[in-house]
């Protein structure tokens, strides 16, 4: 059985001081013996801290990028051995952001996950689609390309612990997600990609999530889908009001 999962992705917010308050804010009221696994993805200078405050709650700590290099004369770029020796759990790899603006190709998005398993944390790999793509009926072919690239050389050991994200990029920000057909259209290409790429097992065990305008009001309808192990959100993650209501709807 999959775990079910609801991974945080603060993006470039916060300061100290507002982590501060949202730790404040969780800190007695996760739920501790439930059957899902939470985490917060945040910006790189507070992730040590984070671990530290975290150490005794049932809540992962993980990144929003890293390099593919362990280390070296890489000025500005975050090592993935570095966050792991911090005690990070998962780093988001391939957000349509650092597709788009960064230029991140499928090629960089597949090192840089070789890169996170090889320093023992797990990759949360998201696959975007526009809605120009969706209009195309370009869809299956561009989830389908990302997914076969990200895995590109990763174990059947190591792949069974990859967390894959279905972020249409039309849906992010716009306070809209996906319907939750369209969701499970999404997920389930995901899940069949990984299973054509390794074996229906395999497939069963990934965790596939969905990332898109989910908040409290809607994450019940889309967990709900077959496909849906989880949600990656972004902006109703930032507050520890809202963080705390997603977590708390049961899937
Ligand atoms: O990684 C999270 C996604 O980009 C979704 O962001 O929940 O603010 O739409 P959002």
């Amino acid at each position: 059985m999959r775990i079910p999962m609801i991974v945080g992705n603060w993006k470039m917010n916060k300061t100290a001081a507002t982590v501060a308050k949202f730790m404040d804010g969780i800190r007695d009221n996760l739920p501790d013996s439930r059957m899902i696994e939470t985490a917060i993805c945040a910006p790189a200078l507070f992730l040590e801290r984070m671990v530290a405050h975290t150490a005794d709650m049932p809540l992962e700590i993980g990144a929003e990028n890293c390099y593919f290099e362990d280390s070296g004369a890489f000025t500005g770029e975050t090592s993935p051995m570095a966050l792991s020796q911090a005690g990070v759990d998962f780093v988001i790899l391939g957000h349509s952001e650092r597709r788009k603006i960064f230029r991140e190709t499928d090629e960089m998005v597949n090192l840089k996950v070789q890169a996170v398993f090889r320093n023992h944390m797990r990759p949360i790999i998201c696959c975007d689609e526009t809605m120009g793509q969706r209009e195309n009926n370009d869809t299956v072919h561009w989830v389908v390309a990302q997914v076969i690239e990200a895995l590109k050389g990763v174990s059947e050991e190591d792949a069974r612990t990859a967390i894959i994200a279905y972020e249409p990029s039309w849906a992010i920000g716009v306070g809209t997600p996906a319907t939750p057909d369209q969701i499970e259209e999404g997920c389930y290409l995901i899940r069949q990609t990984v299973a054509d790429v390794y074996d229906d097992t395999i497939a069963d065990e990934v965790r596939v999530l969905y990332g898109g305008s989910v908040k409290p009001a809607n994450i019940n309808e889309i967990m709900q889908k077959v496909d849906v192990d989880g949600v990656l959100v972004g902006n109703a993650s930032l507050e520890a009001q809202s963080f705390l209501e997603l977590i708390s709807n049961d899937p």
